[in-house]
């Protein structure tokens, strides 16, 4: 999903991944490293930050997003990024080789702890780790995520396609499980970061406003990423079609001048040793 991924979220978590940059003090010559980097936006907006001064670099277990990332940076001439494919829970760098840890929505599901002890390890004593999640207690004013889901849920036939119900089971499982539950609230990833050594930690909660210019925008964001990406293209071009008519006409009230405006609410912590 890397090239669509690129296309439609990218361009409206921007401001979100200038947000990580401006509450890691990042300067210009600074060492960043961006984990669970996607397809680089977190990356790239660090780049002009550090110019060539500095050094980025982005690390992802999807090799097409990180082979798209690295496709961005040659295209656009950019020495002083790079990007590998790595898992994050062990990281082939020595210690203290970098001023900041970023991460835009991209711990891993699971084995958190493995990772934020390799993030204290690669940044020393000095550096931080920034990163941001979903806010789950905050649940959006603006329900057209809750809408997508509701629809997908009734419209979803009784036989789904095998990859399709072993990702929806996984997701369940997970969020039953110890370790998804840790993620919930702001107090259980300040516990997961003290056992990874990591003992100063801020919470910030903030709410990014997403304009989208109508429906069609919105439905191509939403199914650009984790599970609806993967059920789209199980869909038949019909259900695809009725999908878009029914979010079309239920969606309206939302719709103002602007556009579709959501709110996200999102949870930064800012982590030092
Ligand atoms: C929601 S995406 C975020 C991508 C990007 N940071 C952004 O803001 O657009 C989460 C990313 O984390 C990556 N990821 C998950 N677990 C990982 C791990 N253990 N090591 C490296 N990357 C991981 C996924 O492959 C995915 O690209």
């Amino acid at each position: 999903m890397a090239r669509t991924y690129d296309e439609h979220v990218t361009p409206y978590h921007a401001p979100i991944a200038r947000r990580l940059l401006e509450l890691a003090h990042v300067e210009e010559g600074d060492r960043i490293l961006d984990i669970g980097c996607g397809t680089g936006i977190v990356a790239f907006e660090a780049a002009d930050v550090v110019g060539e001064t500095g050094v980025v670099v982005g690390i992802d277990l999807a090799k097409r997003a990180v082979q798209l990332a690295a496709d961005k940076a040659a295209a656009a001439r950019l020495r002083h990024v790079r990007f590998e494919v790595m898992d994050s829970r062990a990281l082939r760098f020595p210690s203290g080789s970098f001023d900041a840890v970023l991460s835009g929505f991209g711990h891993p599901l699971f084995g958190r702890r493995r990772c934020f002890e390799e993030v204290r390890r690669v940044i020393g004593p000095g550096g931080c780790l920034v990163l941001c999640t979903w806010n789950p207690s905050k649940a959006p004013s603006k329900a057209a995520s809750s809408l997508v889901r509701e629809m997908l849920e009734r419209r979803r036939p009784a036989f789904v396609a095998s990859d399709v119900a072993r990702l929806i089971e996984a997701r369940k499982v997970l969020a039953s499980s110890e370790e998804g539950k840790e993620t919930q609230s702001a107090d259980s990833w300040v516990r997961l970061f003290r056992r990874a050594g990591l003992s100063s930690v801020e919470t910030i909660e903030e709410t990014h406003w997403a304009t989208f210019r109508g429906p069609d925008e919105y439905l191509a964001y939403s199914f650009a990423w984790g599970d609806n990406e993967r059920e789209l293209r199980h869909m038949t071009a019909e259900s695809r079609e009725s999908f878009r008519r029914e979010f079309r006409e239920r969606v309206i009230p939302m719709i103002t001048d602007e556009g579709l405006v959501v709110d996200w609410n999102l949870r930064y912590f800012l982590v030092r040793e």
